[in-house]
C-alpha cells in the first residue's frame, strides 16, 4: 500500500512566502536546466517518456508522447504554452505553483521548450489570480536578468522568449484551442480537432500546451532521474498528484499525494476524516466537470486506469467532500449552473441541454416535478455528453450521469407522485 509521502517530494508546498531564484538555485534549482541542456533535447525526453509523466491538465495524455509530435514537425518556428487558467471550481494547485514555486515552473517551462525546439512562448494565466501575475511577470525578468530565459540561455545556444498573456475571466479558455484563439486575439471559442496544436495551433504553427502542474514536475524527473520519479506512485501512474481537498473534511488545503492510495485513505489521512459528528454522504472527485462518487467507492485508487474502470475522472485532482448534511440535488444544480453561464453556446446540446436540466432541477428542488422528469433528465444528460462539440458540454453531464446512478433515490424522493399523499390522491 502507497503511504503518505514523508516530505514533499516534487512539490516543496510547505513554504509560507514564495521562493525567489537565489532559494531555488541554493537548493539544486536550474541544475536540471544545465543537464538537460548539456545533454541535449533527445536524452532529456527519453527521461521524461521513461518517467511515465502525463498531463495533469485533465486528460493524462504522456507528456513525451506530446513533445514527440512537435519534434517530428518539419515547421521551423513552434511554440510552447502553459495553460495557467485553472478555472476548474475548487482546484488551486496552479495557482501555489505560481504564487510560490514560480522558478520550478519557469526551469520545467524552459525544459520542455527545448525538448520540443520552441522558440517562443506564453504563459495563460487566469484574469483571477493577479497575485500569481505579478509573481511571474517579476520572476520572468529575473530569470531573464540571470540567463535563465531570453537570448541563448547558459550560453547554450538555445533561446526562449517568454510572454505572460492574461486571461478575461472565461472557463472556457482553459480548453486548449479556446486559448489559442483567446491569444490570437479571437473568441475564445474552440475549434475542431484535429488538427491538433501540436500540428497547427498558435498562429497554425505546432503548438506545446500543457498545464502547470506538468510542466513544474519536469525539472525534478530531470535532475533525479526517471527511476526516482517512478518510486513514487504505481506503474499505471508513476509520481505524485496534487490534491486540492475542500468540503466538509477537518483539514482543508492543498497536499502532494503519490498515485496508488485510495481515496478513502486521501480523506482521512491527509483530510483528518469528515467533520465531527458527521458521516461522508458524497465526494466528488474532478472539480465541476467530475463525478459524484459514494462512500463505498473511495476505495478506489487515486490512479488513471483504476479511475477510468470505475468511471472516476481524477481531472485536475480537486476532491469535494459532502456530508450527510448536504443535499446532492442542490449540489448537482450548482455545478449545471456555473457550466450553463460559462457555456459560449456555439452548440444545441450544450447550450439547451443544460438549460432544459436546470429547469427539470429547479422543479425537483420545488417538489413540483414527477418521476417522468427524471427519465427526461437522464435522456438529456446522454444528449449533452454525447453530441456536445467540445470538453465542456461533455463533461457538463458528469456530476448529472453519476448522481442519477448513485443517487437516484433522491431525486425520485423529491417528485410530488412519489410521495404517499400523491399516490393517495390519485386513487382517490
Ligand atoms: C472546458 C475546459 C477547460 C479546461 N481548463 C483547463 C485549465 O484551466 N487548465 C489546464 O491545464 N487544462 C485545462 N483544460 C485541458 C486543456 O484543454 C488541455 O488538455 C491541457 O492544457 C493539456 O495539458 P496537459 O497535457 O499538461 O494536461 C480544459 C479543458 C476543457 C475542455
Ligand atoms: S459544448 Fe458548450 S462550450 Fe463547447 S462549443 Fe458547445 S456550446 Fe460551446
Amino acid at each position: 500500500m502507497n503511504k503518505m509521502l514523508d516530505d514533499d517530494q516534487i512539490f516543496n508546498i510547505s513554504p509560507g512566502r514564495h521562493v525567489d531564484l537565489d532559494h531555488h538555485c541554493q537548493n539544486g534549482g536550474y541544475s536540471a536546466l544545465a543537464k538537460a541542456l548539456a545533454q541535449g533535447p533527445e536524452t532529456s525526453l527519453k527521461e521524461i517518456s521513461d518517467a511515465g509523466l502525463r498531463g495533469r491538465g485533465g486528460a493524462a495524455f504522456p507528456t513525451a508522447e506530446k513533445i514527440k509530435m512537435l519534434r517530428a514537425n518539419t515547421e521551423k518556428l513552434r511554440y510552447i504554452i502553459c495553460n495557467a487558467d485553472e478555472g476548474e471550481p475548487g482546484t488551486f494547485k496552479d495557482r501555489f505553483i505560481m504564487t510560490h514555486i514560480p522558478f520550478q515552473l519557469l526551469e520545467g517551462i524552459t525544459i520542455a521548450a527545448f525538448m520540443a525546439g520552441a522558440s517562443e512562448g506564453y504563459i495563460y494565466v487566469r484574469h483571477e489570480y493577479p497575485e500569481a501575475q505579478k509573481i511571474l511577470r517579476e520572476s520572468i525578468e529575473e530569470a531573464e536578468r540571470r540567463g535563465f530565459l531570453g537570448e541563448n540561455i547558459l550560453g547554450s545556444g538555445f533561446s526562449l522568449s517568454l510572454k505572460l498573456f492574461s486571461g478575461a475571466g472565461s472557463y472556457l479558455c482553459g480548453e486548449e484551442t479556446a486559448l489559442i484563439s483567446s491569444i490570437e486575439g479571437k473568441k475564445g471559442r474552440p475549434r475542431l480537432k484535429p488538427p491538433y496544436p501540436t500540428q497547427a495551433g498558435l498562429w497554425q504553427k505546432p503548438t506545446l500546451i500543457n498545464n502547470v502542474e506538468t510542466l513544474a514536475n519536469i525539472p525534478k524527473i530531470i535532475e533525479k532521474s526517471a527511476s526516482w520519479y517512478r518510486s513514487f506512485g504505481t506503474p499505471d501512474s508513476p509520481g505524485t498528484k496534487l490534491i486540492s481537498l475542500s468540503g466538509d473534511v477537518q483539514n482543508r488545503g492543498l497536499f502532494e499525494v503519490p498515485f496508488g492510495m485510495t481515496f478513502a485513505e486521501i480523506i482521512s489521512e491527509y483530510g483528518g476524516g469528515a467533520k465531527t459528528g458527521k458521516a461522508i454522504k458524497a465526494v466528488n472527485i474532478g472539480g465541476a466537470s467530475g463525478v459524484l462518487i459514494p462512500p463505498e467507492m473511495l476505495f478506489t485508487p487515486l490512479e488513471y486506469l483504476a479511475c477510468s474502470k470505475t468511471g472516476i475522472t481524477i481531472g485536475s485532482g480537486a476532491i469535494f467532500v459532502l456530508d450527510d448534511t448536504r443535499s446532492i440535488l442542490s449540489n448537482v444544480q450548482n455545478r449545471l449552473r456555473f457550466f450553463l453561464h460559462e457555456s459560449c453556446g456555439k452548440c444545441t446540446p450544450c447550450r439547451e441541454g443544460l438549460r432544459q436540466a436546470n429547469l427539470i432541477l429547479d422543479r425537483l428542488l420545488a417538489g413540483e416535478a414527477v418521476r417522468q422528469d427524471v427519465s427526461t433528465l437522464e435522456r438529456y444528460t446522454r444528449a449533452i455528453q454525447e453530441a456536445s462539440f467540445c470538453g465542456l458540454g461533455q463533461a457538463a453531464g458528469n456530476s448529472l450521469r453519476s448522481s442519477l446512478a448513485y443517487y437516484r433515490d433522491e431525486y425520485l424522493a423529491s417528485c410530488r407522485d412519489n410521495k404517499p399523499s400523491f399516490i393517495e390522491e390519485e386513487t382517490a
